[in-house]
Order: C-alpha cells, then structure tokens, then sequence
C-alpha cells in the first residue's frame, strides 16, 4: 500500500532535477503522474522511465508561464486520469522573485512587470 495510492498527481519542471526524482518518487508511492515540461524530449524520457519502474505517467508539454498551456494540461490530466489531487508547482529558474498579491493578474505574474 502506498501513501499516494489512487491520486492523481501533477508535476511542473518533471523532465529534470527534483521535479523529475518527484515523479519518480511519486508513482513509487501508487500516484499516477503527470509530468509537464517545456522540454518535451527529456520529459518524454522521465515519463518512460517512470514507466519502466512499474507507475503510471503521462508527459504533457507546457510552459508554465502561459495561461492557455496551463489550463490544457488541467484538462489533459483530468480527462486521462479523471481527477487531480496533488499539484507541485515544481518548474521553475533562478532570479528576480516577486510577491503574490490579490493586485496580480495574471498577465503581471507571467511577464514579471510589477
Ligand atoms: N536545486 C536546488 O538546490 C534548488 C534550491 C532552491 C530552489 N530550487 C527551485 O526548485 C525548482 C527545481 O529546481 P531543479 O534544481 O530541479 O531545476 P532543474 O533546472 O534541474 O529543473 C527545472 C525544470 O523546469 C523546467 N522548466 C523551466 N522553465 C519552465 C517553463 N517555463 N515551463 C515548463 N518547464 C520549465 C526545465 O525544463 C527543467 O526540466 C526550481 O524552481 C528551482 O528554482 C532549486
């Protein structure tokens, strides 16, 4: 039995680094994943792998910083596995951080002008 058994589950940033051990990590737990990433080769291999260890997964493409991609991948993964329950907002760079106010818009927090 595992901790994440019957949950849906997705991840940002899931072709590299920690989002892709999460992943891993995750299914190992009984959740099924879903990966996203803007790096579709390696995200693609990352959903494989998983795989290939006995979980379920499915890679989706996105760019976190786009509403529309966003909004896609909720659908994908609920249409695929028919809910979602755990969401890491994992993706991610280095930089400039920004606080989150009820003020942001989207389009603010997507392109950084504050
Ligand atoms: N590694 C650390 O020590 C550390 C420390 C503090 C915070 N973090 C944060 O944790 C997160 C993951 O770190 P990591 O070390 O695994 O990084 P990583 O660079 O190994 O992986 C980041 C992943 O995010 C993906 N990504 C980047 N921008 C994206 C976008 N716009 N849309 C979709 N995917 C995108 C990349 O393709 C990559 O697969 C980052 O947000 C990082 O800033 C990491």
């Amino acid at each position: 039995m595992g901790r994440l058994d019957n949950k849906v589950a997705i991840i940002t940033g899931a072709a590299h680094g920690i989002g892709r051990t999460t992943a891993l990590l995750f299914a190992s737990e009984g959740a099924r994943v879903v990966l996203a990433d803007q790096d579709e080769a390696a995200g693609e291999a990352s959903a494989a792998d998983v795989r290939s260890a006995g979980g379920e997964a499915t890679f989706v493409r996105v760019d976190v910083a786009s509403a529309e991609d966003m909004q896609g991948l909720a659908r994908e993964a609920d249409e695929t596995y028919g809910s979602i329950d755990v969401l890491f907002n994992n993706a991610g760079i280095e930089g400039d951080t920004q606080s989150f106010t009820a003020e942001c818009t989207l389009e603010k927090m997507c392109r950084g002008r504050f």
